[in-house]
């Protein structure tokens, strides 16, 4: 009997705001964080739903920007108590942040409209490759594609998947599970995927937030032995 209670009272953790769990995501990010009839939604939402849930904390959602998030600068700015962003856990990332256990693993992958001559990394010359700000595909990029490859960065993927429509960029380098999103309506496809071997962690700051780190684990452990977890995931991920 692990008594729903005791470590998962939220006494012990404090936050920013008494009684809540504020969370800083960077929206849209589809099938992580999107906005859904108004409210936000997606598999890093409603893990953070349910870990909050746990702790006896209600839930805060912030919207800020990934780049920020990722340095480290919102968490250390006291903006939320924690990241959920589909962040990549890093060794770059992990100086000035602290992640919870893994909790989802991705790869990069190269999105390019159905009727493009690209068909791998190395067509990418002399091309513009929209990446976004602060992004494990935008070092990808800076490191894999030819020189001559001009890269785009944008703030938002809202930004980045529009320039894509509108033809001002010609690919896009993105995590496997968000190009595939916009793949649905069959403008777009995949053309190549590469095993950057990346796995999500949650972002607490370096210092001051061990004992939410550590609730944090263990709702996160709670919820895949429970099967929630994977209830979770097949909400958002088919097979
Ligand atoms: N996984 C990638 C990274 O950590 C991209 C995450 C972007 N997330 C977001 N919500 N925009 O760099």
């Amino acid at each position: 009997d692990d008594g729903g209670g005791g470590s998962g009272s939220g006494s012990d953790i404090s936050t920013i705001s008494e009684g809540t769990l504020t969370v800083c995501s960077d929206i849209p990010y589809e099938p992580f964080e999107y906005e859904d009839g108004g409210g936000y939604t997606g598999f890093d939402m409603d893990l953070m739903a349910a870990i909050a849930k746990g702790l006896d904390l209600e839930l805060e959602v912030k919207d800020v920007g990934f780049d920020g998030l990722q340095s480290g600068a919102s968490l250390a700015a006291g903006q939320c108590d924690i990241g959920a962003s589909a962040m990549t856990i890093t060794e770059e990332r992990e100086a000035n942040i602290d992640f919870s256990e893994p909790y989802y693993d991705s790869k990069q992958t190269l999105l390019v409209p159905s009727d493009s001559d690209i068909q791998s990394i190395d067509d990418l010359s002399g091309t513009k490759v929209g990446v976004q700000q602060g992004t494990t595909g935008k070092l990808y990029a800076e490191e894999n594609a030819p020189d001559d490859a001009e890269l785009v960065s944008f703030p938002s993927d809202a930004e980045l998947y529009q320039a894509i429509k509108s033809g001002s960029i010609d690919a896009i380098l993105q995590d496997l599970p968000v190009n595939l999103t916009h793949t649905e309506d069959g403008d777009f496809q995949i053309v190549e995927e590469y095993d950057t071997d990346e796995s999500y962690g949650f972002a607490v700051k370096e210092e001051g937030a061990e004992a939410l780190l550590e609730g944090v684990n263990e709702q996160l452990a709670k919820l895949k032995k429970d099967g929630s977890y994977d209830k979770i995931y097949n909400k958002y991920f088919s097979t």
